[in-house]
């Protein structure tokens, strides 16, 4: 290990709390899809900051608009109406008609946000003592105790009880289950249509038939979590798009801000109205310059047409990746995703070939033991693509 790496797992020590499992980098810059450690090695980027940073590092325009809104506002609270959470709103409304917008900071909160409007809706306007949320295994909503509560996965959930109840966990893409758990006591429906922590896992055609059919019978409200899928990253400006679903509350962060943090609840105008003033809130939610830089990273997705970008760059990734299942059936057992959210699932522990690929310059994620999760920014070139398909795939032959 590096000295400068040393040097700063010993400072953490005792600085920080020892929350993070980090990797044996340091990062000290990033320019378009590439990062530099201390050492000046360069990585291809392969993960954005887990799904943020869309449009790679040191993009100019965000640089500038950076500058440009801090010397005029940067926060002011939500005491005041505010020219730049309108802007983006109206921005936001191109790719969700008809829907509401509450700005915050992170994914958790916005989904903390819409787990409150749920309650709160059926509590104020429908007058139905209803609060049961169904969320599924393997999903992933969030580290505060209620978006906590709300994820299927036990081992991030260990000593933190008592925890937030009205959660109901189901099993994933399972149609029975969900047809035989929800009624009309049920509020809502949470959901990410592809999972991401949960490595890389689309929701099937049967299962979105049985969401559709047990939301209409029952008039519960269907939640989609678009924080890691949303802003064009597999392809469509929000996943559910591919699946022909109508959610009536969906959130939003990560790639919002390209790493500036802003999060968003949208809510169809008669649920949204629920949260009147008083009954929720944040300080720095929507603050001038997240929104001015949001507003920003959202021209620049529709200028550069990255939306269809990360569908052509993601199918040509995908096909590549497929070649190297077919040609190391014994090592790759699926390739799941859509556009640049995309996850290669090993047949065995994937740790080691991880570690080669971050010692050779690839930087992406471990999920689940054994699926490589690739999230890249959406400015990504072919020239990446092919260096890490040949990387991968010699790693992938000294092994067989
Ligand atoms: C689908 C999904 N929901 C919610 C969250 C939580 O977002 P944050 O870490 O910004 O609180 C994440 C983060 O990985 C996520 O992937």
């Amino acid at each position: 290990m590096s000295n400068i790496l040393n040097l700063f797992k010993k400072k953490e020590a005792t600085l920080l709390f020892p929350t993070y499992g980090r990797y044996p980098v340091a990062i000290q810059k990033g320019q378009d899809y590439f990062l530099y450690d201390f050492s000046g090695k360069k990585y291809y980027d392969f993960l954005s900051g887990i799904a943020v940073c869309i449009l790679g590092y040191n993009h100019p325009e965000i640089t500038k608009v950076i500058c440009a809104q801090s010397k005029k506002l940067i926060h002011i609270s939500n005491l005041f109406y505010q020219e730049e959470q309108l802007e983006l709103a109206t921005k936001l409304q191109k790719f969700a008609p008809n829907f509401k917008i509450f700005f915050c900071n992170s994914g958790a909160e916005a989904n903390e946000g819409a787990i409150k409007l749920v309650r709160k809706y059926f509590h104020s306007f429908k007058k139905q003592d209803r609060f049961e949320i169904i969320t599924f295994s393997n999903s992933f909503h969030g580290r505060t105790l209620a978006t906590l509560s709300a994820t299927g996965q036990d081992k991030i959930k260990k000593g933190f009880s008592p925890l937030v109840p009205g959660f109901t966990i189901l099993p994933f893409n399972d149609p029975e289950a969900l047809k035989k758990h929800a009624s009309n006591q049920t509020a809502a429906i949470m959901l990410e249509v592809i999972q991401g922590e949960g490595g890389i896992i689309p929701v099937k055609p049967q299962f979105v038939s049985a969401l559709k059919e047990v939301c209409t019978q029952n008039d519960i409200l269907l939640v989609i979590d678009e924080i890691q899928t949303g802003m064009g990253r597999t392809g469509k400006f929000w996943a559910h798009e591919h699946f022909d679903l109508k959610p009536d509350i969906i959130t939003l962060a990560k790639g919002l801000g390209n790493g500036f943090p802003i999060g968003a609840v949208l809510a169809k105008p008669n649920i949204a109205d629920a949260l009147g003033p008083g009954s929720h809130g944040t300080t720095f939610g929507g603050n001038a310059l997240a929104c001015k830089v949001a507003t920003t990273v959202l021209e620049i997705i529709e200028k550069n047409n990255l939306i269809f970008q990360a569908q052509e760059k993601g199918a040509n990734l995908k096909q590549h990746l497929q070649l190297l299942q077919k040609k190391f059936p014994d090592q790759i057992k699926e390739i799941r995703g859509k556009g640049l959210m995309l996850g290669i699932e090993l047949k065995q522990n994937a740790k080691q070939i991880w570690e080669s690929l971050l010692k050779n310059g690839f930087i992406l994620n471990l999920t689940q033991e054994n699926v490589l999760r690739l999230l890249p920014p959406l400015i990504i070139e072919t020239e990446a693509i092919l260096a890490f398909i040949a990387n991968l795939e010699d790693i992938l032959s000294k092994q067989s």
